[in-house]
C-alpha cells in the first residue's frame, strides 16, 4: 500500500495486523470462523468473487470492514447465510416471489433484497430499511458461515474501487497486513459479484446484473423482472440515485486506460482494436487486447484477474471486446463498461473498414 493510495482512498491507518494465510481444512476452518465470531475480519472464497467477512449483527466488525477496503459507509453489506433457517431474525417477511428464488437458486449467485429485522444494525445495512442476503453456492464460504455461527456481512475483498478479488492471491495484494485472516480457496467460478435483486416490491427489479439473468428469474417466478434504469445511466450528476448505492461508485478500475470496443461485427471490432493497437505501440504505450469473442462465461471468469495482472506488468492501455448486451452479456458489460470508466469506442459495421 503506497501513500498515493491510501491518500485517495482516505485511509491512513497503518497496518495493524499480520494477516494469517489458512489453507482450507476443517481446523482452520474452526479457527477462521472462532476469528469472526470475536469481531475479526477473515476473507474467503464464494462462487462470485472473494468476499471481506465480518459477523453482521457485531456494528464494530462491520466497521472494520468499511475501513480496511477504504469504502463509503452509506454502502450496504450482503449478509451471507449458509442455511435457510439463517434468514429468520434477519428479514420481517419473506414473500412469494423471494420463496421462489430461493428455491431455484440458493445456494447460488443470487442477492436477495428483503425488508430487514430490527437485528441487523444500521451500519450492515448503511442505513437502509432493507437487507441483502445470500446463500453462497461455495462450499467452503458456507462452512465458514456454519462455523462462525453467526450471518456473515461480505463485501468483495477488493479495496474500495479496485477490480473484485477472484484468486486468494488478488486478495492478499489488497488487503495483506489489513484483515486478520485469509481462506486459501480456489479460484471463484463466475468471476463477477452476484446478481442483486429488489424483491420488496410488486415487481421484482434487478439493481446489479450478475450470473442469474432475468430471463432466468422470469422464468422461474413467471412474471416480469426489471432492470433498475439508473443500471443503464452513467453514475453522474446530482439527479442519478440508483437503488443500489454501491452503483454510483467508481468500480473495478485498474491503472492502466480501459478502453470498451462495442459493434454489431465482431470481426469489425477486432480490426479496429488491431488499428488501435498499433497506434498506441507506436507511441510507446505498452497496450494490451483483451479478446472474448462472444464467449460471456469466459470473459466474466477472467476479466477482473487479467486487470489485475495487466495491472501488475505495467501496461498503460487494455483494450477490451465488448460482448451483446443481453442475458449474461450484459452483467459482464455492465462491469466491462465501468473498467473502462464508460470510455467506449462504437464500431458501426459500414465504417471505412469494413468498405475497405
Ligand atoms: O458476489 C457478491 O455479491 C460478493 C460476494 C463476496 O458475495 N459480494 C459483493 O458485495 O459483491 P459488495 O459489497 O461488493 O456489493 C454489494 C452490492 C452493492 O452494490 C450494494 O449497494 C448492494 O449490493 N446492496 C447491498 N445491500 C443492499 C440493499 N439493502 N439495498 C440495495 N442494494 C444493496
Ligand atoms: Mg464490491
Amino acid at each position: 500500500m503506497n501513500t498515493e493510495e491510501e491518500r485517495v482512498l482516505g485511509y491512513s491507518e497503518p497496518h495493524v495486523c499480520e494477516t494469517k494465510k489458512f489453507s482450507v481444512n476443517a481446523e482452520n476452518l474452526a479457527l477462521a470462523g472462532e476469528i469472526l465470531r470475536r469481531g475479526g475480519l477473515v476473507a474467503f472464497p464464494t462462487e462470485t468473487v472473494y468476499g471481506l467477512g465480518a459477523d453482521a449483527l457485531n456494528e464494530e466488525a462491520v466497521r472494520s470492514v468499511y475501513r480496511a477496503k477504504g469504502r463509503p459507509s452509506d454502502n450496504p453489506m450482503i449478509v451471507h447465510i449458509a442455511s435457510r433457517e439463517d434468514l429468520e431474525g434477519l428479514v420481517r417477511e419473506v414473500g412469494e416471489d423471494a420463496e421462489k428464488a430461493m428455491e431455484a437458486f440458493w445456494p447460488g449467485p443470487l442477492t436477495i433484497i428483503f425488508p430487514r429485522s430490527k437485528q441487523v444494525p444500521d451500519t450492515t445495512t448503511g442505513g437502509l430499511d432493507t437487507v441483502g442476503i445470500r446463500m453462497p453456492g461455495n462450499e467452503t464460504a458456507r462452512r465458514l458461515i456454519e462455523a462462525a455461527r453467526c450471518p456473515v456481512a461480505a463485501p468483495s475483498a477488493n479495496l474500495s474501487g479496485k477490480p473484485s478479488p477472484t484468486t486468494a492471491a488478488d486478495v492478499l495484494e489488497d488487503m495483506d497486513g489489513r484483515i486478520d485472516a485469509v481462506l486459501l480457496g480456489e479460484d471463484c467460478d463466475v468471476g463477477i459479484e452476484s446478481t442483486v435483486v429488489d424483491m420488496t416490491g410488486e415487481i421484482p427489479m434487478i439493481l446489479r446484473p450478475g450470473y442469474v439473468t432475468k430471463e432466468m428469474l422470469e422464468e422461474v417466478l413467471g412474471k416480469e423482472v426489471r432492470y433498475d434504469p439508473a443500471l443503464f445511466r452513467q453514475p453522474s450528476g446530482e439527479d442519478f440515485h440508483p437503488r443500489s448505492p454501491g452503483m454510483k461508485y467508481r468500480h473495478y478500475a485498474p491503472e492502466a486506460e480501459v478502453c470498451l470496443y462495442e459493434g454489431e461485427n465482431l470481426e469489425a471490432v477486432r480490426r479496429a482494436m488491431a488499428e488501435a493497437e498499433k497506434r498506441a505501440s507506436a507511441l510507446g504505450r505498452r497496450t494490451a487486447v483483451l479478446d472474448y469473442g462472444t464467449d460471456s462465461r469466459a470473459a466474466a471468469h477472467d476479466f477482473f484477474a487479467k486487470l489485475r495482472e495487466l495491472d501488475r506488468e505495467g501496461y498503460d492501455l487494455i483494450l477490451v471486446s465488448g460482448l451483446k448486451r443481453e442475458s449474461f452479456g450484459l452483467s459482464v458489460m455492465n462491469r466491462m463498461t465501468k473498467a473502462a470508466g464508460y470510455e467506449i469506442v462504437r464500431v458501426d459495421e459500414t465504417d471505412a473498414s469494413e468498405e475497405e
